[in-house]
């Protein structure tokens, strides 16, 4: 099986250069390398400038005597991520009051104006967390709920997801209700899941709470198609009653070259700490402005001065929920917080779309590979339309979990998908090379001989 060799220069070069410290004095002024506001010098990576993926891959500490295909569970630090978290942590070591001071106003706005411009939305909509699990948590029991409305969510949704609106409808008085988003995953459409979702919506229904791409199967649901048919069944609802589409989007977030205005939901809640390659510890809620307006925040923000200077003046807050107001406060991990930034920089260095066709690429070939194979049963769609880089399998004669330890014997890391029903989970990501792939395809090969 021969992969296509994705060539980053097909990219803006000039944003690739960010990349590499070679290229930096090739950078005009105005471009997207920042110097690292706290010092002065620049935040980009110092890898060589072979203007390949290698130059990506070299850019990770990634253990050579293993193949990591987990990028859908915990990230390793790309140097310049790990290079500002290092500035910050000695800086706060060294003088923690002070440095946090001089910089947290202005890091935690570039922080947000980062994951703003990279969403193509505003940084006021933005609201920083610790993880996608967070995000699901307050929005959901932030959500101004009548008891006889009901959040609808299907069968395929991880437990953050069940597990938060199940919280938040117990509290309110609200319902819950799962429904299933297809017959057969084998041959789904994406009109097929459209259909449905809007068939189940009733009067009633104030929420519909979704995952972009399922960390079960692998399935990406067409977010956008959704808001497009929302949108319709909204048109003659009062503000109150309109159905908010809410998506855990971790997996789309990092690989799939989308934004906030392309998908058209009410809610993306990610965890940066995943496809991202930001800090661990990181995640993001964005949110129109209609989503915020009908959430309230459950921790107080410190990064909403409103907020603080109407408990100074014994005053409700005035104005309305926004993504400052929706950040939980409390002293953080400033210095995994504020690297959040350069995580952003890497990978609008690498370019979004580069980002996601490389991710298709790698799990197209993977797919291929283990679709050919006798004794194993592909669960994820082939279609990069209904895909992403999640690849979830069955090994025949061989539970999900013997398959995994199998692997990790021969050096992979692959995971079990935590749900009912489990399955072998691979996650190709950027980090990954075609010859990896072809290792890995020779290693489940070897499980079903
Ligand atoms: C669909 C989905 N949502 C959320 C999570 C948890 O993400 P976080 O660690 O950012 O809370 C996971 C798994 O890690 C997941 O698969």
């Amino acid at each position: 099986m021969a992969v296509a060799r994705g060539d980053l220069m097909r990219h803006d070069r000039r944003k690739f250069l960010m990349l590499t410290g070679t290229g930096l004095a090739a950078v005009s002024a105005g471009s997207l390398v920042q110097p690292n506001q706290a010092t002065g010098q620049a935040s980009a990576t110092d890898t060589g400038n072979s203007g390949s993926w290698d130059t990506v891959r070299a850019a990770f500490d990634l253990s050579e005597d293993r193949i990591h295909m987990s990028a859908m569970l915990i990230a390793s630090h790309p140097k310049p991520v790990r290079d500002a978290i290092e500035e910050h942590r000695r800086g706060l070591d060294a003088d923690p009051v002070g440095y946090l001071e001089r910089n947290d106003s202005r890091l935690t706005r570039a922080v947000r104006s980062a994951a703003a411009g990279y969403l193509d939305t505003h940084a006021s909509l933005v609201a920083l967390t610790d993880s996608t699990t967070m995000g699901l948590g307050l929005v959901y029991n932030g959500l101004r709920l009548r008891p006889g409305q009901e959040i609808i969510t299907t069968d395929e949704d991880y437990y953050v997801t069940h597990e938060s609106v199940r919280l938040a409808t117990a509290r309110s008085g609200a319902d819950m209700r799962k429904i299933a988003l297809f017959q057969n995953l084998d041959g789904v459409t994406a009109e097929e899941i459209v259909d449905r979702i809007a068939r189940e919506i009733g009067p009633s229904t104030r929420a519909l709470a979704v995952t972009w791409v399922h960390s079960s199967t692998g399935l990406k649901i067409p977010v956008a198609r959704i808001a497009e048919r929302l949108q319709e069944i909204n048109a003659g609802r009062d503000e109150d009653d309109r159905v908010l589409l809410c998506v855990d989007g971790v997996h789309g977030f990092g690989t799939e070259d989308s934004d906030m205005p392309g998908l058209g939901c009410d809610f993306l809640m990610a965890g940066c700490h995943k496809w991202l390659f930001g800090p661990r510890g990181t995640g993001i809620i964005a949110a129109s402005e209609r989503g915020f307006s009908a959430t309230r925040p459950t921790i107080p923000s410190f990064i909403d001065d409103s907020t603080f200077s109407a408990w100074i003046n014994n005053e409700a807050p005035a104005g309305a929920n926004d993504g400052a107001r929706m950040t939980p406060g409390g002293f953080k991990a400033f210095e995994h917080r504020w690297a959040l930034t350069q995580a952003f920089e890497f990978h609008d260095g690498m370019g979004k779309e580069n980002v996601a066709a490389r991710t298709h690429e790698l799990a197209g070939a993977l797919k291929e590979g283990l679709a050919g194979f006798t004794n194993v049963s592909l669960v994820t769609p082939q279609s990069p339309e209904l895909s992403s880089g999640i690849v979830s399998f069955d090994v025949d004669g061989i539970s999900p979990q013997q398959a995994v330890s199998a692997l990790r014997e021969r050096g992979i890391v692959a995971s079990v998908a935590p749900y009912t029903r489990p399955h072998v989970r691979l996650t190709p990501s950027v980090r990954n090379t075609e010859a990896e792939i072809e290792t890995v395809l020779s290693a489940v090969h070897s499980l079903v001989d």
